[in-house]
Formats: structure tokens, sequence, C-alpha cells
């Protein structure tokens, strides 16, 4: 029995990066109906940003936190038990402004935890996260590739695989549907070429 954390961000409701996260999770129930899948929406439940008094709790001990410490890091002591609690993740993700959306961004911030998620020895980083899988389905209204206007300047990938990688998930797969707001044609290649790869991973991830 395999337990997923499925993650949407986008907080559109007629949202692509959320149907092709739901048609995969859906199709992988079918496929392993003894898996267990966790649920969160970061559009439901908005995430806040760190502050100065999160920051002196992170990097204390909690038998020295005061009451204000405790109760400010304990959302992310919830999100950081829910993430290590599961075995692999998908999460849906558009791309807003060349990078991830502000919301995915302060997730990221509430679960990369010193002591938690990752650990500084010696003077090195050391992810904590291990055995790991991430599975991350990605929007973009325009193109990256080289013969785009926008080469170079896909900042959503790297920061997603960057983050997740300093804690120590390794095995990072990504399914991207690109030019969604390019006009009909290039929305519906994109889709489907995204639905097919998803149907694929639901045997072979
Ligand atoms: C506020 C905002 C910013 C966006 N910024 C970008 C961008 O920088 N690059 C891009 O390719 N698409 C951008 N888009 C387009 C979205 O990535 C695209 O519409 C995608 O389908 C959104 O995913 P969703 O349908 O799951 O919401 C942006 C869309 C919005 C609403």
């Amino acid at each position: 029995m395999v337990k997923i954390l499925h993650l949407d961000a986008s907080p559109r409701v007629a949202s692509r990066s959320r149907q092709l996260a739901q048609e995969f999770v859906q199709q992988w129930q079918a496929a392993h109906p003894d898996d267990e899948i966790v649920y969160r929406d970061l559009q439901q439940q908005q995430i806040p940003h760190i502050t100065d008094l999160w920051i002196a709790a992170d990097f204390s001990p909690p038998p020295a936190h005061t009451p204000a410490m405790t109760e400010v890091i304990r959302l992310s002591d919830e999100l950081v038990d829910e993430f290590l609690g599961c075995d692999r993740y998908v999460f849906s993700v558009p791309m807003y402004n060349f990078g991830v959306p502000s919301n995915v961004k302060a997730y990221i911030d509430q679960i990369v935890r010193v002591g938690r998620t990752f650990t500084m020895e010696n003077g090195q980083f050391r992810g904590l996260v291990e055995g790991k899988k991430a599975l991350f389905i990605t929007t973009q209204g325009a193109t990256y590739g080289n013969d785009s206007p926008f080469a170079g300047l896909d900042y959503q990938t790297p920061a997603i695989r960057t983050a997740f990688q300093f804690i120590g998930v390794q095995d990072s797969h990504f399914v991207t549907a690109s030019g969604l707001d390019m006009g009909d044609e290039f929305r519906d290649k994109a889709m489907a070429s995204a639905q097919a790869e998803l149907q694929t991973l639901v045997t072979t991830w």
C-alpha cells in the first residue's frame, strides 16, 4: 500500500493542472485500489508566508519556544508531518510569471525545515526525506523550447526540482502541458500529450 499526497495549487476552478492531476489520480486509484490518497488544496486553505517569529521557531528547539512560537510553527509542523507521512507526491502546479504561484512558494517555505526535512552538518546540507517519489504536473500558457521567444525562461521547473531535491526527494518526474494559452489547437495537443503521458505513468510510475 502506497500513500499519495495529491496537492492542487491553481486558484482557477476550471483549471487545466487540476484536471490533469484529477484524471491521473482517478486512474491511479482504479489501477491501485489499495493505495491511499491524501488531498490538499492550496486554494482552499491558504498557506501563510513565513515571518520573523516563524524563523526564530524554526531555528530553535521546541522546548525553548514561547507560546507564540509554538502557535506560529504549528501549521508547518502539520504540513511536514503530512508530507513525511506520504510515500509519493502528485502536485499540480501552474506557471505564474515564469515561476511557481506564490501559494506553492509559501508551501515550500513551510516544509523546508531544518532538523525535519534537511540538516546542516559540518557546513554541509543534507536532505532528510528519503525513499520518496514525486510527480509534478505543470501547466504553462506559453512554450519554452529552443524555438520559443521564452526559451531559457522557465523558472518553474528548476524551482520545483531544486527545492524538493534539496530536502532529499531525488526521484522527480515532470509532466508538462505547455502552450495552453496559444490557441485551441495548441491547447488541445498539449493536453492530449500530457494525458497520454500520464496514462502511461499509471502503470509505470
Ligand atoms: C496570473 C497568471 C500568470 C501567468 N504567468 C504565466 C507565465 O509567466 N508564463 C506562462 O507560460 N504562462 C503564464 N500563465 C498562464 C498559465 O500558466 C496557464 O494559463 C495555465 O494553464 C494555468 O494553469 P491552470 O489552468 O491550472 O490554472 C499565467 C496565468 C496567470 C493567471
